[in-house]
């Protein structure tokens, strides 16, 4: 057989496969997602996310330690409370829970890069991202107390916040905020092409944060649609945005790839708890091999063009990497 070119000649062994490797994973990339809760000497495993933990801030400095020893760059807090109200309260409360675990956060570890996830909904009776009236959810009312949440946990130590609500305006909101505080340090990640997903449903589990009525399809992405995540986050960049995100990350590789050859700010992705979970049970049924689709599927991501990477795995990652 005349055959010339032969592309297995690259793949003959692990040493040339590592040789033409062209996405590396790093754990300088990874954050990792952390759930707090009110109380002390709590660490409970949540159950629609096996191996995610809720944690009380006391436990939360053990955990920050491995994190840290494993080389992680930094953690994106959610708060998780049972105190909610109409308006969302706990939010932008200075004591609220995330707060509180801020400021032990950062005396402890300095270094580390804390994110503060910025949303009303897991404060909300309704469960939904902003302010509702007559069953609908009014954006500017919303805005309004987001930037009080974003103020009140930069305030509290966050590095950064993350607007996840997609409410229109609210990243250029919080910018004045926190410029007008003197905060001009704090950076901006803003959750800009988030789509509405059926692949938060674990997290919402964990968060008590499912809407009592109605969706997020009001607020959050169509998942039909890619130009409308560029506008998105142009409009973001353009408010004032340091990183932009996309989420989720599996199923929108191609919106990752858009994003990250059009724009020229870091863009990160979300590997959501849907995406997690999914591999988990799984895994947990034999009928999945963990680490390996854990692997393929976060270089995926990378491939796709995201240069930070949201991921419940990070952890694991982090030692297999
Ligand atoms: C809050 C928020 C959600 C997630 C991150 N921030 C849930 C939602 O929008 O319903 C999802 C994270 C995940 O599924 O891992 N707005
Ligand atoms: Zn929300």
């Amino acid at each position: 057989m005349d055959i010339i070119k032969r592309p297995r000649r690259l793949r003959t062994g692990e040493w040339i496969r590592r040789l033409v490797r062209e996405t590396r994973l790093s754990v300088d990339e990874l954050i990792y997602p952390i759930f707090i809760v009110e109380g002390e000497g709590i660490k409970r495993e949540i159950p629609s996310m096996p191996g995610v933990y809720y944690f009380s801030s006391d436990c939360l400095m053990r955990e920050l330690e491995e994190v840290q020893s494993l080389g992680i760059p930094g953690v994106l807090l959610f708060g998780v409370t049972d105190k909610k109200d109409d308006v969302g309260s706990g939010a932008y409360d200075d004591n609220g829970v995330v707060q509180t675990a801020l400021k032990q956060c950062k005396r402890n570890f300095p270094q580390m890069i804390f994110m503060a996830d910025i949303c009303l909904c897991e404060y909300t009776s309704h469960g939904h991202c902003g302010v509702v009236r007559d069953g609908h959810v009014l954006n500017d009312p919303s805005v309004e107390l987001i930037v009080k949440a974003a103020l009140s946990c930069a305030d509290a130590g966050a590095d950064v916040v993350a607007p996840s609500d997609m409410m229109d305006g609210r990243v250029g909101e919080i910018r004045k905020a926190l410029d007008r505080n003197g905060l001009t340090d704090k950076a901006i990640m803003a959750y800009s092409a988030k789509y509405s997903s059926a692949f938060y449903g674990p997290f919402r589990d964990a968060a008590g944060s499912k809407p009592a009525f109605g969706d997020r399809r009001g607020y959050q992405m169509d998942f039909c649609n890619r130009k409308e995540a560029l506008r998105e986050v142009r409009l973001d960049i353009d408010e004032g945005a340091d990183i932009i995100m996309v989420k989720p990350a599996l199923a929108y590789l191609d919106i990752i790839r858009d994003v990250s050859e059009r724009f020229d700010v870091p863009v990160a992705a979300y590997n959501v708890s849907g995406e997690y979970s999914m591999i988990k049970a799984a895994a947990q049924k034999g009928w999945i091999d963990e680490r390996a689709a854990v692997t393929e599927s976060v270089t995926a991501i990378r491939r796709a063009g995201a240069g930070i990477i949201i991921t419940y795995f990070a952890k694991q990652l982090a030692q297999w990497i």
